[in-house]
């Protein structure tokens, strides 16, 4: 159907029936126990691509760390890294760090309700700004996630919604009267009820209305997206160790990962050569842990780790994350960092590179 055909009395049916709903049913989510609107931004930075069942072991330290607008725009990166470990797309992290920074300088520490000006923040896209908007500050914006897109497809057995055309539906069914709820309960209804596998059209309070339903092509709505090949790549990891400590490294600013610290690469040089490149004495036989995969979107990964002991080195060189504030300097340099049993909770490792200092600590046992 044409956005336009909706009649005034299937969107108002819709809303009743499905706010009715949420009332009756809403999950008792940590972030939908108040509007403040530092809360919900990061809520919904944090649920942009993660579970909610992720999200809730995530939420409540993260706000302890940096309760305000202001406490997470004086942190360093490494702090605010380091709280999102696990979480992965750390992108979303540094961008929730500089839009903490920009609202701390520039609206004093107050989120803009302003749509343009939220939507200008960094990582603040169409669908945050929406449900920002709505959920904070009240505003009747649409705000349209990958659940509320299957919704709307199945509402009127459209096989391939375009933006365009979600951002006219969606708009024509707002609440004027309880935005945030209205947004909540979409999501809701997509990930509880309207889900990709097997819907329960049983429960739905909204299937009177629904047009797949009514055509038997709800499993068809909305069709899937072409399959991308996604490449695998090998890539082998050095876990140098000395005394206790493994060596990890950061990595670039740009690419894969930017900015995290992990283990080294290997590249053709080979175990030994590249230790010797990092500035590494070679010491003992090397060995090699359980290969660790890990999807990302483009990339398969599988890490091939190889260890090999190193020469200790004068213990005042050994700088390690625990003694980074002591003032001793850091070996063999800044992007460089040993991490031991002690100290690896203030380095913030990717999961699969957690995985594998995991299983080198156990290999030390
Ligand atoms: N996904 C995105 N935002 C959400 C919210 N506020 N509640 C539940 N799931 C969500």
């Amino acid at each position: 159907m044409k956005p336009e055909l909706i009649p005034p009395a299937t969107a108002s049916g819709v809303r009743r029936s499905l706010l009715d709903h949420y009332d009756r049913t809403a999950r008792d989510l940590p972030w939908r126990r108040d509007t403040d609107p530092y809360r919900v931004l990061v809520s919904e930075f944090m649920l942009q691509q993660t579970r909610v069942e992720t999200v809730i072991k995530y939420y409540e330290p993260w706000l302890e760390r940096f309760p305000s607008v202001e406490a997470l725009a004086a942190a360093d990166e490494d702090q605010v890294l380091k709280a999102w470990e696990g979480l992965g797309y750390y992108r979303r992290a540094r961008n929730l760090h500089k839009a903490s920074q920009i609202v701390a300088e520039r609206y004093d520490g107050a989120i803009p309700s302003d749509p343009e000006a939220l939507r200008a923040l960094p990582g603040v896209g169409e669908y945050t700004t929406g449900a920002v908007s709505s959920i904070a500050f009240g505003i009747p914006a649409p705000a349209v996630d990958g659940n509320v897109r299957r919704v709307f497809a199945r509402l009127f057995d459209e096989a391939a919604p375009t933006p365009s055309w979600l951002r006219v539906v969606a708009g024509r069914f707002v609440s004027e009267d309880r935005p945030g709820d209205w947004t909540q309960a979409l999501m809701e209804l997509g990930a509880t009820v309207c889900t990709p596998r097997t819907p329960a059209c049983v429960e739905c309070p909204v299937v009177a209305w629904c047009a797949a339903h009514a055509a038997g092509t709800v499993d068809e709505r909305p069709a899937p997206p072409r399959k991308r090949e996604v490449p695998t790549r090998v890539i082998p990891l050095a876990v140098y160790h000395t005394s206790g400590k493994a060596l990890v490294q950061r990595r670039p600013a740009n690419g894969l990962l930017a900015g995290l610290w992990a283990f080294p690469e290997l590249n053709e040089l080979g175990l030994e050569d590249c230790a010797l490149s990092l500035g590494l004495t070679p010491r003992g036989d090397s060995g090699t842990l359980p290969d660790v995969e890990h999807r990302f979107t483009h990339l398969h990964a599988r890490y091939v780790p190889a260890v090999l002991e190193v020469e200790p080195r004068p213990a005042v060189n050994l700088a390690s994350d625990d003694d980074a504030e002591s003032g001793a300097a850091p070996w063999p340099g800044e992007d460089l960092r040993w991490i031991g049993a002690e100290g690896r909770s203030d380095t913030a490792l990717p999961v699969a590179q957690r995985k594998v200092f995991e299983s080198w600590l156990e290999s030390m046992e």
